[in-house]
């Protein structure tokens, strides 16, 4: 008697565990589509937010729907119209042997290895059709994990508009106050580049000099966060750069202000 409930009890603990992994493997498969829908929609909102155009009481999907999205080859800053930007994936293309490349020695500030050649961009017009905003995205290694992020420039090309990252794995508290908004506010306005062109935009260990003729290109480091902070200063340094969108920007500046936005 002793042993059969014994070996009830088993038996049901069993069925009990078989029906719960089930249930739990199930609801994850199921969930999966509506998981990768919200992660874009938080991609899209940070986009919006970036530039600093983000309004909560509209859908994202619609307040999205006012970008112009180009895939640009990185190297020249040219768009590539060939390539449909709806699809296009950046970080497989950086994986793939067509559409990506190694990052090699002193050339990988950011330390990611590999980029892809082309990045998928955005670009906000006014209703005379001119370019009022670029949201460029840009990652690099912090401490933990790979931060990824955009950049929003102002229509001038240099003055920031806004700067969130949407992914990284940094410590709440320490390298996570990138999501502090009182440390992102600090980057609307700042230049981006200096009087020359080169680019000039720095995260420093400690705060700011207001007074110092230099704090529209400097940032606050992150208190106890150094190797985070420096990571996004030099991740900065290597997409506004030669190797980033620096070509892309040169050819903007050119470009924009022309009629045909194409
Ligand atoms: C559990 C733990 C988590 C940490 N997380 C981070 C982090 O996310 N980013 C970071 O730069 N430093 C982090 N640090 C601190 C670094 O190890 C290092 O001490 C720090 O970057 C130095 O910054 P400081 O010179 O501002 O103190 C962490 C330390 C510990 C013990």
């Amino acid at each position: 008697m002793a042993n059969e409930s014994v070996s009830r009890t088993l038996l049901v603990a069993g069925l009990l565990a078989v029906v719960c992994s089930a249930l739990v493997s199930s609801s994850a498969i199921l969930l999966r589509p509506e998981q990768a829908r919200n992660k874009d929609l938080d991609r899209k909102k940070n986009i919006l937010q970036a530039a600093g155009i983000y309004k909560e009481k509209l859908a994202v999907d619609e307040q999205f729907s006012q970008f112009e999205i180009k895939v640009v080859d990185l190297s020249t800053g040219e768009f590539r119209d060939d390539i449909d930007a709806a699809t296009f994936d950046q970080r497989k293309a950086a994986k793939s042997n067509d559409q990506g490349m190694a990052i090699t020695g002193e050339d990988d500030i950011a330390g990611i290895k590999r980029r892809s050649l082309y990045a998928l961009i955005y670009i906000a017009r006014g209703s005379n059709g001119d370019l009022e905003k670029l949201i460029l995205p840009v990652h690099g290694k912090g401490l933990w994990s790979t931060l990824y992020g955009y950049l929003a420039l102002d229509s001038d090309l240099t003055t920031i508009n806004g700067f969130a990252f949407y992914e990284h794995g940094e410590t709440p508290g320490l390298g996570g106050e990138v999501d502090n908004p009182r440390w992102k506010a600090q980057w609307i306005g700042k230049q981006a580049f200096a009087e020359d062109g080169t680019a000039w935009l720095e995260v420093l260990k400690g705060k700011t000099n207001p007074d110092s003729p230099d704090a529209i290109h400097q940032i606050d480091g992150l208190a106890g966060a150094t190797i985070t902070s420096r990571g996004i200063d030099s991740l900065l340094r290597y997409w506004l750069g030669e190797h980033g969108f620096k070509p892309l920007l040169d050819q903007l500046k050119s470009t924009e202000g022309e009629t045909d936005h194409g």
